[in-house]
């Protein structure tokens, strides 16, 4: 079978490596790719939000499978699309990835059903909006309803920060549209933890547990990013715990979603809180998250082409998936500046000797060929991910392959995983 991945950064270079080990699949494109997937995929210079023309390519192309990693095609309705020319595609319609494009669709359908979230009011306008917030001295979260690449959410010390936040989404449209609506939300305490599971509408398989690492600097400390850091197992994510989300949490949101006649099929990712009355979820995603995929996919034993055709065939309930013993560990190295603006084009070194260690895969994020160079294209550049027989090993691992490898402003956190052991 010939694949197609949809998307151009660490997560689909490591499901381009993962995908390339089923022996189901022949060839693999991915759109755009990086200098990463190229090296195990054929690159074609197509953007993963120009649904037409991918729709174009795979039916040329005879693709087989697509599967999409980012959440932009996924809202434009790229599986509606591709389904309505009967091409197989793993991912939720449109309508269910508003559970992901609309925070405001998200918050409302939780409350219908009855799963547990922070309380919440929705705003269309920033007067009222301001009027609700002004005077309160408590923390608040303010959100852009839309897509906002991970940027649209401002924790607040008080009101009057909730204001000024009002004024950034909705009067300055900091995001745009996505900024029209807003939701504004209690704030609330713990540890923060994901669960991300295969849904075919019907049935909920979770994978494994794994952590993100959020924010840009060692401790915790700095503005939030895409993610610079995560591991898997993570320990604090118990059997129980686990347990107890998928019955309150991913199979309640899988039926409820099934009732609104938004049959949701694909990954469903919870971001979640845990306080001290029980998990809360923060968010929903429609996707495989970066780059909680990196170190997931290096521990996943199962061949994942299957479960992604389960999840189309809506015959899930007839798998399993099988996990490593190890732990894995991706540290991601981002460019100077980065999560604000970042320097590009810096010339990379060792990546030939990082990726000669054992048990280690250097998946590429941002970054592209510039006279026969491999050079930084992007804030997130590379997920260094390493399997180790504990967490501790797989850290050291990591980064031994981290040190080996630099450029010019190079940034890293250098507590990756060490959570795991507190
Ligand atoms: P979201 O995109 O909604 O997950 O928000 C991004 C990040 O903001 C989350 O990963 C949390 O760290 C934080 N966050 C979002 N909502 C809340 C909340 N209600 N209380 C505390 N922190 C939050
Ligand atoms: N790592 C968080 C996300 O993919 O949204």
């Amino acid at each position: 079978m010939q694949v197609l991945i949809v998307g151009g950064g660490g997560r689909e270079h490591a499901l381009a490596w993962k995908i390339a080990q089923s022996p189901k699949v022949k060839k693999i494109f991915c759109a755009p790719g990086n200098p990463g997937t190229a090296e195990i995929a054929e690159n074609v210079d197509i953007p993963a939000d120009q649904v037409d023309r991918l729709l174009e390519f795979a039916l040329e192309n005879k693709i087989g499978l697509t599967v999409v990693g980012p959440e932009q095609p996924l809202v434009l309705g790229i599986v509606d699309k591709f389904k309505a020319k009967n091409l197989r595609v793993f991912g939720p319609s449109a309508q269910a990835a508003q559970l992901e494009g609309s925070k405001v669709f998200c918050k409302d359908l939780m409350k219908k059903y009855g799963i547990p979230t922070g309380d919440y009011r929705v705003f269309e306008s920033p007067e009222s909006a301001k009027d609700y917030v002004t005077g309160r001295q408590e923390k608040l979260v303010v959100k852009a309803d839309g897509l906002a690449a991970g940027k649209g959410v401002l924790i607040c010390d008080n009101g009057q920060e909730a204001a000024q936040g009002i004024q950034t989404i909705m009067q300055d449209k900091a995001f745009g549209e996505a900024g029209d609506r807003i939701v504004v939300e209690e704030f609330l305490e713990g540890q923060e933890v994901s669960l991300l599971a295969f849904t075919d509408g019907k049935t909920v398989l979770p994978l494994d547990s794994a952590q993100d690492h959020k924010a840009a600097l060692d401790g915790d400390l700095g503005p939030n990013t895409g993610g610079m850091g995560a591991y898997s197992p993570a320990p604090i994510f118990t059997e129980g715990l686990k347990q107890e989300v998928m019955a309150t949490i991913m199979q309640p949101t899988v039926e409820a979603m099934r009732m609104e006649g938004r049959l949701f099929q694909g990954i469903l990712y919870a971001g979640l809180m845990l306080t001290a009355g029980g998990p809360r979820v923060l968010e929903f995603n429609a996707r495989f998250g970066d780059p909680e995929t990196q170190p997931l996919l290096m521990r996943l034993q199962s061949d994942i082409v299957p479960l992604f055709e389960a999840c189309i065939d809506g015959t899930l309930n007839q798998c399993q998936v099988d996990w490593k013993p190890q732990s894995a560990v991706c540290v991601v190295m981002a460019a100077k500046g980065y999560p604000g603006a970042y320097e590009k084009g810096k010339a990379i070194h060792g990546l030939q000797e990082a990726g000669q260690l054992s048990d280690v895969e250097v998946f590429h994020a941002g970054t592209k060929i510039s006279d026969g160079e491999v050079v930084t294209n992007g804030g997130r550049v590379l997920g260094v991910t390493a399997l180790g027989n504990d967490t501790a090993m797989a850290i050291a691992k990591s980064y031994e392959a981290v040190n080996q490898i630099s450029w010019d402003g190079v940034h890293f956190r250098k507590d990756i995983g060490r959570k795991a052991g507190e």
